[in-house]
């Protein structure tokens, strides 16, 4: 038994997409951090709302359990329950959070509600193994699935959007442009693998350029599927016989736009402090441009360990502890919402 009385101990659960994951923290050291994934959606190509939450239903509770049994914390030890309460798939949402509501009534704890992308940025806080915290003001290029931001951190409670995506995120163009290959889904980690193998000259995609710190992806997937479309109609093989540098190119195009808009951030506001955060941080490509950004332009760069770039408890459960350092608590009314926004400076 590991219990210290002199500490927080806050069980942090996401539930947004298809990930059912819970965490627990001592502070901001993790005990434990366990993933159930759900592979039913490969066969579909993308995520299916309906099969996420029925798949929550069945995993919460033996993930809860798993946690708590390697934190070695028995459920009354718990100082406060936060869950995810936005942005993501309602269905999956809600299983998390009624979940959530039940745990923290019985146990008579507070419950503590978390933006999904305030967490993304705030796994940096988490005090893990070698991962460096950055200090504050520090930017953040949060890219997933879902979202592609860019956020100056000013403190763990106050976070700007500088920009963001105005339709598709890069997460979803490298899974669309996977899709398009005819890869399985998710195809981010695919095409990042063949990559690694391919000539990232090989071809040239559209780079649409948008105001401010704004980006816009769908121009890029659309160019994509006319380019192979074309190339498909005089030679049949031309995927299969280019797949490597297909992908070379077109996720050296995504870094490129991606670290465009992030250099202009960081030179408007000076901040040299930048991080990474979100599924597609775990990409390669986009790790080494950053970390090259440290000799060329000086900068500080912050990668989060793999097991917190893709949704994670961990990340709720530090939110939740810099919540509940501020008695931010949320009562028993309080509901998920799909289309949650990033909360500004408070
Ligand atoms: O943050 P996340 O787990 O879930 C959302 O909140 O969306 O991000 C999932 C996204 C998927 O689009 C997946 O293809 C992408 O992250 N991803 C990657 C890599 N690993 C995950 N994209 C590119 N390269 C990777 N290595
Ligand atoms: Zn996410």
């Amino acid at each position: 038994m590991y219990f210290c009385p002199m500490s927080e101990y806050i069980l942090g659960i996401e539930s947004s997409c298809d990930d059912t994951s819970v965490a627990v923290l001592q502070n901001r050291k993790i005990l434990a951090n366990v993933t159930a994934n759900q592979q039913i959606h490969a066969e579909y190509g993308g995520v299916v709302p309906e099969l996420a939450s029925r798949a929550h239903q069945q995993n919460i509770v033996p993930v809860v359990e798993a946690a708590l049994s390697q934190a070695q914390i028995k459920v009354q030890n718990l100082s406060a329950i936060a869950f995810t309460s936005g942005p993501g798939l309602l269905g999956s949402l809600l299983v998390g959070t009624s979940f959530a509501k039940s745990l923290a009534l019985a146990l008579q704890i507070p419950l503590i509600e978390v933006n999904h992308m305030q967490a993304h940025v705030l796994a940096h806080l988490i005090d893990h193994k070698n991962q460096k915290t950055p200090s504050f003001p520090f930017l953040c290029l949060t890219v997933s699935g879902g979202h592609t931001q860019i956020v100056q951190v000013n403190n763990p409670y106050d976070l700007k959007i500088l920009g963001e995506t105005l339709d598709d995120a890069a997460g979803e163009a490298f899974d669309k442009a996977a899709k398009i290959m005819g890869l399985p889904y998710p195809g981010g980690p695919l095409i990042d693998q063949l990559a690694q193998q391919g000539n990232g000259q090989a071809f040239t995609f559209a780079r649409p350029s948008m105001t401010g710190y704004n980006y816009s992806f769908s121009g890029l997937k659309t160019n994509f599927l006319y380019f192979l479309q074309k190339e498909m109609k005089q030679n049949p093989n031309f995927i299969q016989e280019n797949k490597q540098d297909l992908c070379a190119s077109l996720q050296g195009t995504i870094i490129a736009v991606l670290m465009e808009k992030l250099e202009a951030a960081a030179q408007a506001t000076g901040i040299k402090h930048i991080a990474l955060a979100g599924g597609v941080s775990a990409n390669s490509g986009l790790r080494k441009a950053l970390k090259a950004r440290e000799s060329s332009l000086g900068w500080e760069t912050y990668l989060p360990n793999f097991e917190f770039c893709t949704d994670n408890g961990a990340m709720i459960a530090i939110t939740g502890y810099y919540k509940y350092l501020k008695q931010d608590f949320a009562g028993l009314s309080f509901s998920a919402s799909a289309r949650k926004k990033l909360a500004l400076g408070h």
